[in-house]
């Protein structure tokens, strides 16, 4: 047995992969792999497969970028780690001007954790602790978007409305008001004004509970790579401000220029109450997240200690310096080298040879763009959308063929997408396009 079946073996036999049947991995094992550079990939046998989910929307300026391992190498024979509870640090200060310089006019204070999840769990429970200390005892649930995905504990479960991942535990969560949002696939024309008008239906009858609204920004991410107008997001905003509910924005998917702009809340020009940001904010390098307030929120939990106001929750990695110092090197490149205007430009260019290389296929129901994401939804009748059989596990297909031609395609089910590393070349496009070209239609072939 070589070094390679080695892995493999060990890691079938004792490691539990992130939201996978186990059972798939013993035909179809895991990827060894050994080296990133770039858009790329490289296994222990030599095949590169180019990345083009930036290994699952983190990876922001490719694989192993020079300056951010360089800046975190520094990191690392300087200061790794110290508690966070009453210790600074000139890493974390840094970042936080940083923040302030690209966050949304009007978010003024940041507080540190380390992963997607529990960033939204921190603002749920800031957002609920507002409101019971200003006094509106009575808000106590939350509402969200049909389709919105949050993260995995129990509080981002209970927002998130993807039965896929949360009907199992519904027993244990929150009892939430679920908003239809629009679907722009399967309900053109003019659905984003009727869910404009369910939206205010619900906060007509629900908006005095209410302590906050948790939305994706934009862009529904793990729900199927939904894309919304931004007139949706001003109207969701100026509702919340109507009834005196908090606007909790999750730019964990779409913050750093995943979008176009700095946060996807810039194209609608508002400033959420309480904003998450983790995933691409050190480019892939270390777990991180932060929970952006507005002073309206941090003032009320200043008061003497004996008041009992104070925020009580703490992660151990709160402000790691490690990850600071790769978060403040992303913000750096972004800032000096223009990466999310040059992002622009390729994204236009990328969205017309997408839709001019996908659209017209039979089984391609709808393509869409924003920013560098572009999105293909495959059908089996283009005039009615049905979808295949999901026991066909077409996706899965997909993404085990784009494998072996050394493209690393991630589908949520039968909707395929790119999700590039902002500074990926015209070249690296072409390919992946190239690529995704064959094994879908390959794979279509099959299915007739
Ligand atoms: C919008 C959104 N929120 C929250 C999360 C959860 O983040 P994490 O996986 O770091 O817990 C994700 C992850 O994909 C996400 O896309």
């Amino acid at each position: 047995m070589n070094a390679k079946d080695n892995l493999i073996d060990f890691d079938v036999k004792h490691i539990w992969h992130p939201a996978a049947q186990m059972k798939d991995y013993e035909s179809f094992p895991p990827v060894p792999v050994v080296r990133g550079k770039g858009c790329y990939l490289f296994t222990e046998d030599g095949h590169e497969i180019l990345d083009i989910i930036s290994s699952w929307w983190c990876n922001l300026l490719g694989h192993c970028n020079e300056e951010i391992s360089d800046a975190l190498c520094k990191q690392a024979k300087t200061l790794e780690h110290v508690i966070f509870a009453n210790f600074t640090h000139p890493w974390v200060v840094g970042l936080t001007k940083e923040l302030l310089s690209i966050v949304p006019k009007g978010i003024t204070h940041f507080n540190y954790g380390d992963n997607g999840s529990s960033s939204v769990e921190m603002a749920l429970k800031i957002a609920f602790q507002y409101q019971q200390q200003i006094g509106q005892t009575k808000r106590r649930r939350f509402a969200c978007l049909s389709e919105g995905y949050h993260g995995e504990t129990i509080g981002a479960l209970s927002v998130g409305s993807m039965d896929l991942y949360n009907l199992m535990y519904k027993p244990m969560m929150m009892d939430n008001i679920h908003i239809e949002a629009p679907d722009l696939f399967l309900h053109p024309g003019d659905y984003p004004q009727k869910c404009m008008e369910r939206a205010e239906k619900v906060f007509e009858e629900h908006g005095s509970e209410l302590c906050a609204l948790i939305v994706e920004p934009l862009l529904q991410g793990a729900g199927g790579m939904r894309i919304y107008p931004a007139e949706y997001l001003k109207f969701l905003s100026d509702l919340c401000k109507k009834h005196g509910v908090l606007l909790i924005a999750d730019e964990i998917a779409t913050g750093f220029g995943r979008t176009g702009k700095w946060f996807a809340c810039d194209h609608a020009g508002i400033t959420p109450d309480l904003m998450c940001m983790s995933k691409a904010i050190t480019g892939g390098y270390m777990p991180m997240s932060v929970v952006g307030v507005t002073d309206q929120v941090y003032d009320a939990f200043l008061g003497e200690y004996s008041e009992g106001k104070a925020f009580l929750h703490s992660h151990t990695y709160a402000g790691n310096p490690l990850a600071c110092a790769c978060a403040l090197s992303v913000i750096r490149i972004l800032k000096r080298d223009h990466i999310i205007e040059k992002a622009c430009e390729t994204a236009q260019w990328l969205s017309t040879s997408f839709a001019q290389r996908f659209s017209s296929l039979k089984n391609v129901g709808q393509v869409r763009s924003i920013g560098l994401i572009n999105v293909m939804e495959i059908v089996k009748d283009k005039t009615t959308k049905e979808r295949f059989p999901s026991s066909l596990r077409l996706g899965y297909r997909i993404y085990q063929d784009a494998l072996k031609e050394g493209l690393l395609l991630r589908p949520i089910g039968d909707t395929l997408y790119f999700n590039p590393p902002l500074n990926i070349s015209k070249e690296d496009l072409t390919k992946a396009m190239d690529i995704t070209y064959k094994v879908l239609t390959r794979n279509l072939e099959n299915m007739s």
